[in-house]
């Protein structure tokens, strides 16, 4: 055992310091199996004295880590994966030799063994403190569950603003880190809106908390809106002072046919300026939905097909909506439901699309966003480049926040061209490269198609003057100098 093994042993205890192949490769290769990489071994600390004290080890052992919550990030931003080409894109197919860290300059560091990096797991720091209910606020540890989180904000009477179908394993650090969007944007914001604090420990084991719930803080810089969306590369999340809402009830879900992005846009913009409370606004496909029932066995949602689909839930009481919905005649069609069962049955076309995708094959993601008035031209124009790549695409999103997942089946795991050429195009379209899954590994060389020099530069500052030795999650987000 080699001595920075042995002294995380002795932080974390034995039993949570992991280097078998066979159970850390769960941690090491990532949700949709398309990024695999590989780590000197998976430290599961139990709370924030330990990631503190691991950090420490790791920082003077010049060691680099990757933290991990759920698991179910799809930017390949918590994989250890090294040896990233500045245009390439790190994936299952790639040589043994590409995903280990020799070469990386900390090898060559006393004490740095291999340099292969630490996998930080943050799943059992599972602090939930008792919700405020006055303040409308929680404290949670970074490894509770957003399905956690949410359950013990119902049992208040409150309810957290961030949804997402890997409700079940995406953690409240992680989704910090990525700044998390899901179902409710349209309502709530992405999970930058619902930060009132943070704890998280700093490269060199410093350990920084605002955990107080003091929602007027003007003192200075904002460390925990700087965590947000950060994916790892700055500090280690630990816990969060959390806001909550006091939500209308959604009185009904509709599932209307459409002709195409366009008419579904369009239709969005109409119900939002009809009914006041549009809580969630999402948008499939055909050869989305077709995947979804061929994988689960559904029937269809509507009595004929069609081209595309726009869902929506609706807050209020069910009379006055119905008849404000009542003016739309395209709604004629549309499946409406109303009691949870019903709307739970509506809304599995939408959240197993994921899943069904991954079973046909390793999807390419990309997850872009444009202003509402450009999503038919960049829909348009994305199935001729889709074309010339012999792939399929299958096109689904968070439409009321102009978010469109591309999900292309087809070119090989380890074929980058078709993942350029969509970012490219959506760039051209004036779109951003990252909605809300974060830039990761997979987009960090692409960076600058969604942000200026000046602004890399900036945040390239940032990220020297709180990790000056680049051991946080190196390679992602701001990838190799240009
Ligand atoms: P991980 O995947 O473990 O890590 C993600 C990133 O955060 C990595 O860069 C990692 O290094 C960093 N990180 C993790 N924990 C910490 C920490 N404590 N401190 C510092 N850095 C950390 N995303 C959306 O935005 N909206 C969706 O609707 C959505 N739906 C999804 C549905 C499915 C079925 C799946 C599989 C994924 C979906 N995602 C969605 C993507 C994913 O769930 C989110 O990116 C989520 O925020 C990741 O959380 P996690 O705990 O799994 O983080
Ligand atoms: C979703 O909206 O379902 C997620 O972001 C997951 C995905 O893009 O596959
Ligand atoms: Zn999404």
């Amino acid at each position: 055992m080699d001595d920075l093994l042995a002294e995380l042993t002795a932080v974390v205890g034995g039993a949570n310091v992991l280097t078998d192949p066979d159970v850390t490769g769960g941690y090491t290769t990532d949700w949709t199996r398309r990024f695999r990489g590989q780590a000197r071994c998976v430290i599961r600390p139990a709370d924030t004295g330990e990631v503190s004290a691991v950090m420490r080890a790791c920082a003077l052992a010049g060691v680099p880590v990757v933290p991990q919550g759920g698991n179910t990030g799809l930017v390949g931003g918590g994989i250890p994966i090294a040896g990233i080409p500045a245009a390439g894109i790190p994936v299952a197919g790639i040589p043994a030799a590409a995903t280990s860290m020799a070469g990386h300059p900390a090898a060559a560091r006393p004490g740095g063994g291999t340099g292969l990096p630490v996998l930080i797991s943050l799943r059992r720091l599972r602090r939930l403190d008792p919700v405020d209910t006055v303040a409308a606020q929680v404290t949670a540890g970074a490894g509770v569950s957003i399905a956690e989180l949410r359950a013990h904000a119902a049992r208040a009477g409150l309810a957290y603003g961030v949804d997402l179908a890997a409700r079940d394993s995406a953690t409240v650090g992680g989704t910090i880190a990525t700044n998390a969007g899901g179902i409710q944007t349209i309502s709530y914001g992405h999970t930058r809106a619902q930060l009132v604090g943070v704890e998280a420990v700093l490269a060199d084991g410093a350990v920084i908390s605002r955990l107080g719930g003091i929602s007027s803080d003007n003192t200075g810089y904002d460390l925990a809106q700087l965590l947000a969306g950060s994916e790892g590369t700055l500090a280690i999340i630990t816990a969060a002072r959390l806001r909550l809402w006091r939500p209308e009830p959604v009185a009904l879900t509709l599932l209307a046919g459409l002709p195409d992005v366009a008419a579904a846009a369009a239709l969005f913009a109409q119900i939002r300026a009809l009914v006041p409370g549009v809580r969630a606004a999402e948008y499939f496909e055909a050869a989305g939905l077709a995947l979804v029932r061929t994988h689960t066995g559904l029937p269809a949602p509507l009595p004929a097909e069609h081209p595309a689909y726009l869902q929506i839930d609706i807050t209020g009481t069910d009379d006055a909506v119905a008849e404000r919905l009542a003016e739309l005649p395209v709604l004629a069609g549309a499946a409406v439901a109303v009691d949870g069962t019903a709307r739970s049955a509506l809304w599995a076309y939408r959240e197993r699309h994921t899943e069904s995708i991954s079973a046909a094959g390793i999807p390419h993601k990309l997850d872009l966003a444009f202003p509402l008035t450009k999503l038919a031209g960049f829909r348009h124009a994305l199935t001729q480049v889709l074309a010339e790549f012999a792939a399929t695409g299958i096109i689904f999103g968070h439409i009321g926040a102009g978010n469109l997942h591309v999900n292309v089946l087809g070119p090989g795991p380890d074929d980058g061209a078709v993942d350029d050429a969509v970012l490219a195009l959506a760039a051209a379209h004036g779109g951003t490269i990252s909605a809300e899954h974060g830039i990761g590994r997979v987009k960090a060389a692409l960076l600058h198609l969604s942000r200026a020099p000046a602004e890399i530069a900036a945040m390239r500052a940032v990220k020297s003057a709180l990790d000056p030795a680049g051991l946080l999650n190196p390679g992602v987000l701001l990838g190799p100098a240009r």
